[in-house]
């Protein structure tokens, strides 16, 4: 028996009970495999839920702000993917008359959907013989065959995907995509692989080899800028000063306490600010983002007037309505740690 029936009798057995998978309707396979790039299943699920129970259909997430998708993404990180989805079902209902596109060539076109997505939906929900290429396939493609090509480089992607889209011709592609994918995140894991109980590990060439952590090889280490970020926290009776991020940065279109970045770690009070006056400073946080390491400081303040320039974006809020804002972990988990912030 060749390597994708295995994959495939396998999957039948041992899938999991997913609430997507009982569909193939393709804004749901959409939206599931959107939420699940970078983001862990067991996560996803609740995320998945409250999504559809929301917005049903692409037309109800169309007409919804981009403002709710992201307070309703919030936690999730990678909130690019919330305004490419908010932004590519209004292309739905108005480049593709209401209906989601059946065809790879077509599905790519919306926005956010790269190749892995398109693939993804149009084997899923409509059999199209096209591979999908994701951190599991990729693992375990690289450790069967224990091949080499860096997975992060064109021409290493280019190999993975000739070997991908010639493994998937004689199978049902919805059914060996998700197969494939499914064996990388249940048994091809990253760290510890469970190759006692993989099907394939009697033809698997890295496990005959012991070498299976050494796959997939990657050419060079991701990069992590250093941004050293000051947030003030002015607090003015009931109130708080807030700021919409409208740079093209990380958090687009997300709430934030009014923030001075700075090109190393902030010790004194900024000059700028001079008519605040700073009662009590957090520590350093540090949060780490996949290409960014933040170390935040958060300087707390209260003002009885508003005679300092308060600039032009701010917007002075109650805490509850400053809570309904979608806000970045960063500044949501601030209210867990520093509970004077609720209790005011
Ligand atoms: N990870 C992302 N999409 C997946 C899928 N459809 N099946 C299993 N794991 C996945």
């Amino acid at each position: 028996m060749n390597f994708g029936f295995k994959i495939i009798n396998w999957y039948s057995e041992n899938k999991r009970d997913l609430p997507w998978r009982n569909s193939s309707d393709p804004y749901f396979i959409w939206l599931s495999e959107v939420l699940l790039q970078q983001t862990r299943v067991d996560q996803g699920i609740g995320y998945y839920l409250r999504f559809i129970n929301k917005f049903p259909t692409v037309l109800a997430l169309a007409n919804s702000s981009e403002e709710e998708v992201l307070k309703l993404w919030q936690g999730l990180g990678y909130y690019s993917r919330a305004r490419n989805l908010h932004f590519a079902a209004n292309q739905v209902i108005n480049e593709f008359n209401g209906e989601f596109p059946t065809q790879y060539k077509e599905i790519i076109k919306l926005k956010g959907v790269g190749e892995y997505t398109a693939a993804a939906i149009s084997s899923i929900c409509f059999e199209e013989s096209v591979a999908v290429i994701d951190g599991n396939v990729f693992r375990v493609l690289a450790r069967f065959l224990a091949i080499d090509p860096p997975i992060d480089s064109t021409l290493g992607k280019k190999e993975f995907k000739k070997i991908a889209n010639e493994l998937i011709k004689t199978h049902l592609p919805s059914v060996y995509n998700q197969g494939i994918m499914e064996l990388g995140a249940l048994v091809c894991t990253p760290k510890l692989p469970d190759c006692e109980n993989c099907p394939i590990n009697n033809s698997c060439i890295s496990f005959s080899q012991n070498s299976f952590l050494n796959y997939p090889v990657k050419s060079k280490k991701t990069k992590q800028r250093k941004r050293y970020f000051n947030f003030i926290i002015i607090n003015h009776f009931d109130k708080y000063y807030i700021q919409k991020r409208v740079g093209k940065d990380i958090w687009q279109n997300m709430y934030q306490f009014p923030l001075i970045e700075t090109n190393s770690e902030m010790i004194e009070w900024n000059k700028a600010f001079e008519n605040i006056s700073i009662d009590y400073i957090s520590e350093t946080i540090k949060h780490i983002l996949s290409h960014q390491i933040i170390y935040a400081k958060f300087w707390f303040a209260k003002t009885n007037t508003l005679d300092f320039k308060a600039a032009s974006n701010w917007e002075l809020l109650e805490l509850d309505e400053l809570k309904e804002k979608p806000l970045p972990k960063l500044i949501e988990n601030i209210f867990y740690e520093y509970p004077q912030l609720s209790t005011k």
